[in-house]
C-alpha cells in the first residue's frame, strides 16, 4: 500500500502546484483518487511530488497545450483565463471535442460540483467555480452545480445528514456569491434533488458497474460501507443530459445527445473514467473533462488546504486584518533569511506560497511576470511580496463578501429552481 496523507473526513484531498517536481528512487507509487492522494515515498520516507505526467501516461487524459489554448481563444473569441494562460489547469479529456460542438452551434452544458463539508469555502475551493464561471460566459451555456451532501454522509464519522444539508445550503449560497448567471445556472443537493429521471440514471449506472470495477478505481475493500460503493453512480449521473428533464426538455432521444464537460480538480477524475467508460455502451455521451490544481495551503510544499485548521486556509468569509495575519505569519516564504542574503540571492518564487497565490489571483500577466523577476533578483523583499499577496487577496475576498451579502434566499431559490436553462440564448429543444 502506497502511504496516505490523511484529511479530514469528507475533505478532497489537496493537490499543490508546488508539488510538480522531479522525483527518484520511490519506494511507494503514487496514488490519486477522491479519498487520498499521494505521490508516494522515497527510500528516506520522504514524500514526493505529484507526478502529473503520470496522470496523462497511465490513465490516458491528454497534457494541455499552448495550440489547444489558441484554438479555444479562436473558437470562443476569449482570451483564456489565467488559470489556462498560466498551467493551472493541467491536462483534459475531449476538450477538442467541445470547441468543435461549440463551432458548429450544437449544445452541451458545463456540470461541476461541491461536497459540502463544511460552513464556510476557502480560497482554494473558490478556483474551480472561477474557472467554471468564466467557461459559462464563454460558451453561453447551461451549468449545473451539484451538492454532495449525500457523499459527504457516506464518507465522514462525525457528519450526519442534518449537518451535511446544512453545508450545501450555506455552501451553495458561497458559490452564487462567486458569480454565476441564474438564467443559465441549476444548483442541487442530492439528498433534496435525487428522483425520477436522475435516480433512473443512477440505477442504469450501478447496474453496470460491479464491485471489482468500483474497488481498484477508488482503492475500497470489501469492509467499506455500500454507500461508498454506490455513490459513482450518483455523481455520474449528473453527467447524462437525461437526468436533467427540466432543463433539456423531455424527449429523450435527443437530450442523449448533448455531452457536458466537467471542471475539476484532477482527484475526481477516478469518477469520470468511470463514467466514460460505459457512457457509449449505455447509449449516453461521454462526459469531457477539465483538470485542474489545487491552490496550496499557507504552509506551502507538501502541506493541504483544510477547512478545519484555520491557520492552513484563507476562508472566503475570514476579514482583512485576518488575512494579512495569515500570511505575515503562516505563508511559507521562498525567500532569504536576511534582507541582505536577500538582496544578494533573490527569492525562489516557485516555491513561494505568496508568489503561488499572486500566480492564481493576479490577472494582470506583465505584473506577474516583474514580481516574478524582481523576486527572483533580490529587488523585491520578503516581506513586500507578501504585502502585494496581501492587498490582492483582501480585495477578492471584499469583493466576494460584498456580492454574498446579496445572496438572499430569494436568489437561491432561483438557483435550485427547476427551469430549462439556455444555451447561446435558445433552449435545448429549438437548437435540436
Ligand atoms: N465529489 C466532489 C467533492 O467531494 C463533488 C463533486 C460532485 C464534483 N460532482 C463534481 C466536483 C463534478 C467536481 C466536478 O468535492
Amino acid at each position: 500500500m502506497a502511504s496516505t496523507l490523511p484529511d479530514e473526513p469528507g475533505q478532497p484531498p489537496k493537490l499543490t502546484q508546488a508539488t510538480l517536481a522531479n522525483k527518484s528512487n520511490v519506494v511507494t507509487e503514487q496514488v490519486i483518487n477522491p479519498f487520498e492522494v499521494s505521490g508516494g515515498v522515497d527510500e528516506t520516507g520522504k514524500a514526493l511530488a505529484i507526478d502529473f505526467d503520470k496522470i496523462v501516461r497511465d490513465f490516458g487524459a491528454t497534457a494541455m497545450t499552448p495550440a489547444l489554448l489558441e484554438r479555444f481563444e479562436r473558437v470562443t473569441g476569449k482570451r483564456p483565463h489565467r488559470l489556462m494562460r498560466r498551467g493551472m489547469v493541467t491536462s483534459h479529456r475531449d476538450l477538442d471535442k467541445m470547441l468543435d460542438r461549440y463551432e458548429r452551434g450544437e449544445p452541451f452544458y458545463l456540470y461541476t460540483g461541491r461536497g459540502p463539508s463544511s460552513d464556510s469555502m476557502h480560497v482554494g475551493h473558490a478556483m474551480p467555480f472561477e474557472l467554471t464561471r468564466y467557461l459559462q460566459e464563454a460558451f453561453d451555456c447551461p451549468l449545473v452545480i451539484m451538492l454532495t451532501d449525500d457523499e459527504k454522509f457516506m464518507h465522514s464519522d462525525k457528519i450526519t445528514i442534518k449537518d451535511a444539508k446544512r453545508y450545501a445550503l450555506e455552501n451553495s449560497k458561497d458559490i452564487i456569491a462567486l458569480g454565476f448567471d441564474p438564467k443559465k445556472t441549476f444548483i442541487f443537493s442530492d439528498f433534496e434533488f435525487v428522483s425520477g429521471a436522475f435516480y433512473e440514471n443512477m440505477c442504469l449506472l450501478a447496474k453496470h458497474t460491479t464491485f471489482n470495477q468500483i474497488r481498484g478505481t477508488f482503492g475500497f475493500d470489501e469492509h467499506v460501507n455500500i454507500g461508498k460503493i454506490h455513490f459513482p453512480a450518483t455523481q455520474s449521473a449528473t453527467a447524462f443530459a437525461t437526468s436533467f428533464p427540466h432543463i433539456f426538455g423531455e424527449d429523450e432521444l435527443k437530450t442523449r445527445n448533448i455531452p457536458c464537460l466537467i471542471p475539476c480538480a484532477i482527484d475526481q477524475d477516478p469518477y469520470f473514467r468511470q463514467c466514460r467508460d460505459r457512457a457509449e455502451k449505455l447509449k449516453h455521451k461521454k462526459p469531457a473533462l477539465l483538470h485542474m490544481l489545487f491552490l496550496p495551503a499557507l504552509q506551502g510544499p507538501g502541506s493541504k488546504m483544510s477547512a478545519s485548521v484555520s491557520t492552513s486556509a484563507i476562508f472566503l468569509s475570514d476579514k482583512p486584518n485576518e488575512i494579512k495575519n495569515k500570511i505575515n505569519k503562516y505563508a511559507f516564504s521562498g525567500g532569504q533569511d536576511t534582507a541582505e542574503k536577500q538582496r544578494e540571492l533573490g527569492g525562489r518564487a516557485d516555491v513561494d506560497v505568496p508568489y503561488q497565490y499572486l500566480s492564481f489571483f493576479l490577472e494582470d500577466d506583465d505584473e506577474l511576470e516583474r514580481i516574478r523577476q524582481d523576486y527572483e533578483s533580490g529587488k523585491l523583499m520578503t516581506g513586500e511580496i507578501k504585502a502585494i499577496c496581501i492587498k490582492h487577496l483582501q480585495q477578492f475576498v471584499a469583493d466576494f463578501q460584498e456580492r454574498r451579502k446579496a445572496v438572499s434566499e430569494d436568489v437561491r431559490a432561483d438557483f435550485f429552481a427547476r427551469k430549462a436553462l439556455l444555451f447561446q440564448g435558445k433552449t435545448a429543444e429549438q437548437m435540436m
